[in-house]
């Protein structure tokens, strides 16, 4: 079986076709420059850079999977969540193809595409846990079974991925702000300066306190000396960002006694928060290739292809869930 798979949940228009084994046979992406100037992403302007681009990028991943569009046994798209209008133009896209093709279309949870893109390129067999760190999301998951989920842990406020984009924004650094975090936290010392870790008696995230004291840290002190320390000041933050993951996980693996973790989202693809968690979870700490750790399609046509293979066809009268939540539904 050969599935397309398409994600407009947000700044990314993403295509990929995924065959049998979760094998990607083709991916298409593109991330809208034209959010950069604005220091976010402003919703009009990504749903209709999807409507340009995803026509082009659609047949960019057949064509690099030589195949045609009789080569489809399916089409999934992102329901959400997501920006409303960002998601009805992939969902009314998929559904178009898949009326012509007559052939069938699944509806998918972004969220649960994130879990899914660590199946891409190797095998993982549940229980495990997951850690989705991305730039709408953190959310730490009991994976039951493909398909069967329980939130252990969410965000009270800002996701660990939009903590990096605002506080790379205080500091000038450019949207988004994981990246260049990243760079800019390679030459620095992680102990410059200890920011807060959140500690609550249940298990839960909380990000914007975090920036609220990077920039309190950074209206304190003269100009000359944040860009002298920028790289000690990332690293400093990131440390505190990474820690707060890293003891919710640990406060995950002692409620369910599951000790093996995958994390996955954009926030993932960082380097140094791989190392902190495989000196705490040495083997049993499992990443997607970093290429599917940000959005992209092929973790869609991968969820698509699990739904399709058991028949969990959405019908075509299904509209978008821009606040759809892993264990709603
Ligand atoms: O999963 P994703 O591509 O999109 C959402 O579903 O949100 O995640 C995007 C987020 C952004 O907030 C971005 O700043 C963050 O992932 N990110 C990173 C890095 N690369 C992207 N955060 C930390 N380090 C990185 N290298
Ligand atoms: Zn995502």
């Amino acid at each position: 079986m050969r599935i397309l798979g398409i994600d407009t949940s947000c700044d990314e228009t993403a295509c990929a076709v995924v065959t049998d084994g979760f094998r990607v046979l083709s991916e298409a992406t593109r991330t809208h420059d034209e959010h950069r100037v604005f220091g976010g992403v402003v919703p009009e302007i990504a749903a209709r850079a999807h409507m340009r681009l995803l026509p082009r990028l659609t047949k960019i991943s057949l064509e690099r999977a030589g195949i045609s569009w009789d080569g489809l046994d399916g089409v999934a798209a992102t329901l959400g969540p997501g920006l409303p209008g960002a998601l009805m133009v992939g969902v009314v896209f998929a559904k178009t193809i898949s009326q012509a093709l007559k052939v069938p279309f699944v509806g998918v949870n972004h969220l649960e595409g994130h879990i899914f893109s660590v199946l891409l390129g190797q095998r993982v067999d549940p229980p495990f846990l997951a850690l989705i760190a991305s730039g709408g999301h953190t959310d730490l998951v009991h994976v039951l079974d493909w398909g069967r989920y329980r939130v252990l842990a969410r965000t009270k406020d800002d996701a660990v991925g939009e903590c990096f984009d605002k506080v790379a924004r205080i500091m000038d650094l450019g949207y988004p702000g994981g990246p260049e975090i990243e760079r800019l936290a390679r030459d620095g010392n992680p102990d410059f300066h200890h920011f807060p870790v959140p500690k609550f008696d249940h298990l839960g995230f909380s990000y914007s306190g975090l920036k609220t004291s990077v920039l309190y840290y950074i209206t304190r002190q003269e100009p000359w000396f944040v860009s002298e320390n920028i790289s000690h000041i990332c690293a400093s933050f990131q440390e505190a960002a990474f820690l707060q993951l890293l003891e919710v996980c640990l406060g995950g693996v002692e409620m369910t006694g599951v000790r093996k973790l995958v994390v996955v989202g954009g926030v993932s693809v960082n380097q140094a928060l791989r190392e902190k968690f495989r000196r705490a979870f040495g083997e049993d700490v499992i990443f997607p290739d970093p290429r599917y750790s940000t959005d992209n399609g092929a973790m869609i046509a991968g969820t698509g292809l699990f739904r399709l293979e058991r028949g969990l066809f959405t019908p075509l009268s299904a509209g978008v869930y821009p606040s759809w939540e892993l264990d709603e539904g």
